[in-house]
Order: C-alpha cells, then sequence, then structure tokens
C-alpha cells in the first residue's frame, strides 16, 4: 500500500500532528507544495483561518486526481469546537470522487496565535497519543 502525508500549516499545529502521523506510517510529512504522484491513502491535514480552511489548502483538494487517490484521512486542527475546515474539505474530496476513510480533528485553543504571542507546534502527550491511534486506524483500512 502506498501511503502519503500532505499538510497545510501557517503555525506548526497542523505540521505537528502530520510528523506524529509519520512516525507511525514510515513516511515522511510533507507541505502540500509537494505534488502526490500517487498514494492508496493519503493522510492531508490542514488548519482552519477565519471558519474556512487556508485557499492552498482547499486548492491542493481540488488538484487531486481520483485516479492517482484511492482514499484520503482527513486532519484538521481550529482554535475551537467547529469542524468547518473538515467539512469543506470533505465536500471537496466527494465531489472529486475520493472516499474521506476517517476524520481526525484537534482543537487546539490559543496555541499557535502569535497574535496573543504563543507559538505552535507543541502537542500534549494525549494528543500525540490520539493520533497515532487514528494513523494506526487509518493504515489498517
Ligand atoms: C489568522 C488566524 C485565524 C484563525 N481563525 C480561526 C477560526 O475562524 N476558527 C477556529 O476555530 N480557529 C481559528 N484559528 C486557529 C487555528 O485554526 C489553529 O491555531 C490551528 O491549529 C492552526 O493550524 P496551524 O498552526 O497548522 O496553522 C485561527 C488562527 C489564525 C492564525
Amino acid at each position: 500500500m502506498t501511503v502519503a502525508i500532505r499538510y497545510q500549516t501557517r503555525n506548526g499545529n497542523t505540521q505537528a500532528f502530520a510528523e506524529q502521523i509519520a512516525t507511525v506510517a514510515g513516511v515522511p510529512a510533507e507541505s502540500i507544495d509537494t505534488p502526490v504522484e500517487q498514494a492508496d491513502t493519503l493522510f492531508f491535514g490542514g488548519g482552519t483561518y477565519f471558519m474556512k480552511p487556508d485557499k492552498s489548502a482547499s486548492a491542493f483538494m481540488k488538484s487531486l486526481d481520483a485516479t492517482k487517490v484511492k482514499q484520503i484521512a482527513l486532519f484538521t486542527t481550529s482554535g475551537g469546537p467547529e469542524m468547518v475546515s473538515d467539512k469543506a474539505l470533505t465536500k471537496i474530496a466527494t465531489e472529486k470522487g475520493i472516499p474521506v476513510i476517517g476524520h481526525f480533528h484537534q482543537v487546539m485553543g490559543g496555541k499557535g496565535m502569535k497574535i496573543i504571542g504563543s507559538a505552535g507546534g507543541k502537542l500534549k502527550a494525549e494528543q500525540i497519543e490520539l493520533v497515532k491511534e487514528f494513523a494506526q486506524k487509518m493504515l489498517a483500512q
């Protein structure tokens, strides 16, 4: 099975989860600047900015080729509990005919909000455990 990991991040939170997934999947976590050649399972993650995914994350999802990417395991982060990026990105994947086989979402609160002086990318032990469990579950599908 071919596995790929791509993430969009502004402040490091989503990247930190991608890097944990990489330790389980044994493939590198790469930014969406690296195109996906082929993947049976693509782990794809992004943040939430003003109630939307970043434009680059939506554009990346739109650029995927359903003949090359068989299924997506989606992971998103946000400050608050609403899963708006998950919903928006899932909608694009569905329109493209690529099934989303799982959804991982973490609420980061103010972590990574530079405006309040908080650095991103620091995960709690329980978040590391949760994302690793997610990765294992997705890889078994
Ligand atoms: C400019 C900006 C706008 C944001 N807007 C929202 C928002 O509308 N809703 C929300 O839940 N979180 C919001 N957040 C919080 C981010 O979604 C959260 O920090 C997320 O983990 C960012 O991922 P990243 O560190 O990978 O960029 C915002 C963060 C920034 C920096």
